[in-house]
């Protein structure tokens, strides 16, 4: 039997490895190529014996050679806290692995999807957004390295397309959240529930007013790949992301209740060039990929706050697996956990903007 043999960049990621396993489910051939620096060998390690799958250890910044059908480029760290942390090559990374996936697909014939970003828009001024805004983004802050470069991949995207035929699908995803995200990754989602599970403060930055729009993620790779299927000539861009807005403030009593904890709410200063709403239009998706998020906020929370229990409760010490095992997080047990985090730096929350 043939196999459609497909290129995920990223593929060891959070979103990436999701869309590994959904790929070899439905049959085809997983190449999974990745630097490892802020994707993990355990998000693939259950995939490591499957017979079409393989996996590549390699920087998209530097050239490559792969025989495939399909590329869906992932690669990139999407967490303010990693894309900050090295922003000369967060740029690299977006522009040189563009290239270097479109000369891929150009010599393969190869289709080639690019996980573009809700970033893209930087502090609308459009609400909620569509595909033909063109954004309001700063081009010299502390985000334009991520901004920027994945706007530029855009661009390249488009003219790999025009000038050389090159069959192009490209999506803007909107927050995604979800089991494999980092605990550490400064994302709003997993700051609140790991700061819940240790029985700490929840952190909310300015007044908790601004909003955020949640994607669960297999409802996100389910568009992923409904997308990288759709009619030829259909090239996006495409919003992907769930159009239910939440504050910040409701985001954190909903996970508060899946928690069941009794943390605080504190308050901290804004950071820079942090968009106030973001709330995705998806008629087009709906249109031309007859996609829709299916996984209501409270639901995701729960399956994201049971994949933290077990992470942590597994690679921490008895202490505190007693602790994050139970649904009750009492003072001496919090007390405890906090020890044992203060002890355990992967575990470490760093603070960052929401998403
Ligand atoms: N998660 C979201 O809410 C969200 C929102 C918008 C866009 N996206 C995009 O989706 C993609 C996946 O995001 P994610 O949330 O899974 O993040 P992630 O950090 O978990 O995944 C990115 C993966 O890319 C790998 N990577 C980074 N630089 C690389 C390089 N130079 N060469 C090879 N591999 C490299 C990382 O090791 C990681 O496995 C990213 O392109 C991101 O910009 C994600």
């Amino acid at each position: 039997m043939e196999h459609n043999r497909i290129l995920v960049t990223g593929g060891a990621g959070f979103i990436g490895s999701h869309l590994c396993e959904k790929l070899l489910e439905q049959g085809s051939e997983v190449i999974c190529m990745d630097n490892l620096f802020t994707g993990r060998k355990d998000n693939i390690r259950h995939l490591m014996n499957h017979p079409y799958f393989e996996f590549i250890r390699h920087d998209i910044q530097e050239p490559v050679y792969v025989e495939c059908d399909q590329i869906y480029n992932l690669a990139c760290p999407a967490s303010p806290i990693h894309y900050q942390y090295d922003p000369i090559k967060t740029a690299k990374t977006s522009v040189l692995g563009a290239l270097h996936m479109l000369g891929i697909a150009k010599r393969c014939h190869a289709r080639i999807l690019q996980a573009s970003t809700s970033e893209v828009y930087g502090n609308p001024t459009v609400h909620p957004q569509t595909e033909e805004y063109w954004g309001n983004v700063n081009p010299h802050g502390l985000r334009s390295c991520y901004d920027e470069g994945k706007r530029m991949a855009e661009t390249l995207f488009f003219d790999y397309h025009r000038q050389h035929g090159v069959d192009i699908k490209v999506v803007r995803i909107f927050n995604t959240y979800g089991p494999r995200m980092r605990p550490d990754d400064g994302r709003v989602v997993s700051n609140f529930i790991v700061q819940a599970l240790k029985g700490e403060d929840i952190t909310i930055y300015g007044s908790g007013e601004q909003t955020r729009s949640f994607c669960y993620v297999d409802d996100l790779v389910d568009g992923l790949i409904r997308m990288m299927n759709s009619r030829d000539g259909f090239t996006g861009p495409v919003n992907l992301g769930n159009p239910g807005e939440f504050t910040m403030l409701e985001l954190a009593e909903l996970t508060l209740q899946a928690t069941d904890a009794k943390s605080k709410l504190i308050h901290l200063p804004l950071p820079e060039d942090d968009p106030v709403q973001r709330k995705p239009d998806i008629s087009l998706a709906e249109k031309e990929l007859g996609w829709g998020p299916t996984v209501q906020l409270r639901e995701g929370l729960g399956r994201t706050v049971e994949y933290f229990r077990q992470s942590i409760a597994s690679q921490v010490c008895p202490a505190l697996k007693k602790c994050v095992s139970s649904h009750s997080v009492g003072a001496a047990r919090a007390r405890e956990a906090r020890f044992c985090f203060e002890n355990d730096k992967s575990f470490g929350v760093r603070h960052a903007s929401g998403i």
